[in-house]
């Protein structure tokens, strides 16, 4: 492609969208289960995976220590440890609120995961409740992953202990970017050797995968700033990166209104920092293995990608398919796989609910046969970058006006389209969630009065 091509490629196709880590999107639910009806689907979808991989827990931990001006995450910034113990006890009396709903002793889990905001602000005495707390009540299926969430500045061996003691195998970093001009504009100061250290102490801990992730877009990157960055990268070698686009929302997020919006590289020169960061990626040896995801080749991620048997959820890419995903804290989503839920987002209201022995359920959405089609193909982009349905079967009727949506950018070299197979080019990854916009069905029929959602690009 030539540079005038890319740039018109992008004045067409650099629109705000959804970014798909569910759909529909959430501002899309319409029905939100009663807390009743959502118990009801968290236990049918127990009872179908039973004999399988288990459920999936995520526990939000919203606390950082400092603000990071770019971050779109629920999170509380606060230096004071008052309200974490506080809000351990909140989240396991979540977890036996739910236990108790479903009649339940325990539940089988196929993953954990810890995220947030920072769950690392937690010190080691207090990880090791929440964790001991939650897994008192767990039983893990054989190859269970449990993983977490770290900001490098506020991790320390000690808790990398207690999580290793605990069976936690997988970590992911914060990182952004190395380059200190950035790291600077957006609040967020943390050295190579910060980064290095607790890299090396979680892999001699046993952890076997670390994650870093990345950031293209943010105030004062520079194709200079991403070689370096990558650079850095490939002389730590982490298991597997994401390479996100930076999600500029700033009427959600006021702090994105710190930096000017001047400093931001936008159109084509965003798009060459993830040009130049997919190349440098490729010749330090990673594959890209989905929308913003690239893993060493041994990685079982790349494995399952070869496989076609790739999963993705609300926590990003997994090799295995677990369900329901039970989710617990503030803001947390829960998915049974016919409906979703989100808690409250305000920490002082999720508690007080809890306090209440409620459920904290503040929004959510009960499936209908198309949402059910529509997930299913975005899902197949979303993790094998093409997808195919039967003509004439009960599903196509849902997928009728597809080849109509996706005719343009057929012609402009983002899909090849046979029939009633769907596959993004080379070209088209870049413009992934344009391709899954032409299935969907709710945005084409209600497209959002006001702003909503970041530029797909
Ligand atoms: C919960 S944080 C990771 C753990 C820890 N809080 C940290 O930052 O080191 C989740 C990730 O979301 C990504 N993120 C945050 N705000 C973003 C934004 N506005 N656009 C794109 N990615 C963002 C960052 O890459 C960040 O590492
Ligand atoms: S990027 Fe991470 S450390 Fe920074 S404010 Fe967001 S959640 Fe907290």
């Amino acid at each position: 492609m030539t540079v005038m091509d890319e740039a018109a490629l992008l004045r067409k196709y650099n629109v705000q969208g959804p970014r798909y880590t569910s759909y529909p999107a959430v501002p899309f639910w319409e029905t939100a289960p009663t807390a009743a009806q959502w118990l009801e689907q968290v236990s049918s979808a127990i009872d179908a995976n039973a004999a399988h991989s288990g459920a999936s827990m995520y526990v939000h931990v919203p606390f950082c220590r400092s603000l990071c001006t770019y971050c779109g995450c629920n999170m509380r910034v606060t230096r004071s440890s008052a309200p974490v113990m506080p809000y351990v006890h909140s989240v396991l009396r979540e977890y036996a609120l739910y236990l108790q709903g479903l009649g339940r002793d325990s539940l089988k889990l196929g993953e954990l995961h810890l995220g947030g905001g920072t769950p690392t602000f937690l010190d080691p005495s207090e990880l090791d409740a929440l964790v001991s707390g939650l897994l008192d009540k767990a039983t893990l299926t054989p190859g269970a992953s449990l993983s977490i969430e770290v900001d490098p500045r506020v991790t320390t061996r000690e808790q990398l202990q207690v999580l290793a003691r605990h069976g936690f195998d997988r970590i992911s970093l914060g990182v952004q970017d190395f380059d200190p001009r950035v790291q600077e504009i957006v609040n967020r100061v943390q050295s190579e050797a910060q980064v290095r250290e607790v890299t090396e102490t979680a892999r001699e801990l046993g952890f076997r995968s670390v994650n870093f992730d990345l950031i293209y877009g943010l105030p004062l990157q520079t194709l200079g700033s991403i070689a370096e960055t990558m650079d850095a990268v490939a002389r730590l070698r982490p298991d597997r990166i994401a390479f996100y686009a930076y999600a500029h929302v700033p009427w959600i997020k006021p702090s994105q209104r710190r930096f000017t919006e001047a400093d931001l590289p936008e159109g084509e020169a965003r798009l060459q920092l993830l040009a130049l960061g997919r190349e440098r990626l490729a010749a330090a040896g990673y594959v890209e293995i989905g929308m913003d995801h690239f893993a060493l080749p041994g990685d079982p991620l790349n494995q399952a990608a070869r496989d076609g048997l790739l999963h993705r959820n609300f926590m990003g890419y997994t090799q295995s398919f677990t369900t329901p995903l039970v989710g617990l804290g503030v803001s947390s989503i829960g998915d049974a796989g016919d409906a979703y839920v989100q808690n409250e987002k305000n920490l002082q209201q999720y508690e007080a609910r809890i306090a209440q022995d409620e459920l904290p359920i503040v929004r959510g959405h009960l499936f209908d046969e198309e949402d059910r089609v529509l997930r299913r193909h975005i899902l197949n982009l979303m993790t094998r970058f093409e997808t195919r349905w039967e003509p004439g079967s009960t599903q196509a009727r849902y997928l009728e006006q597809v080849p109509m949506r996706l005719h343009e950018l057929q012609q402009d070299g983002l899909v090849h389209i046979n029939g009633t197979h769907v596959a993004v080019t080379d070209i088209g990854r870049s413009y992934l969630r344009n391709v899954c916009m032409a299935f969907d069905a709710r945005l084409m029929r209600r497209a959002p009065a006001t702003q909503l959602f970041s530029q797909t690009v």
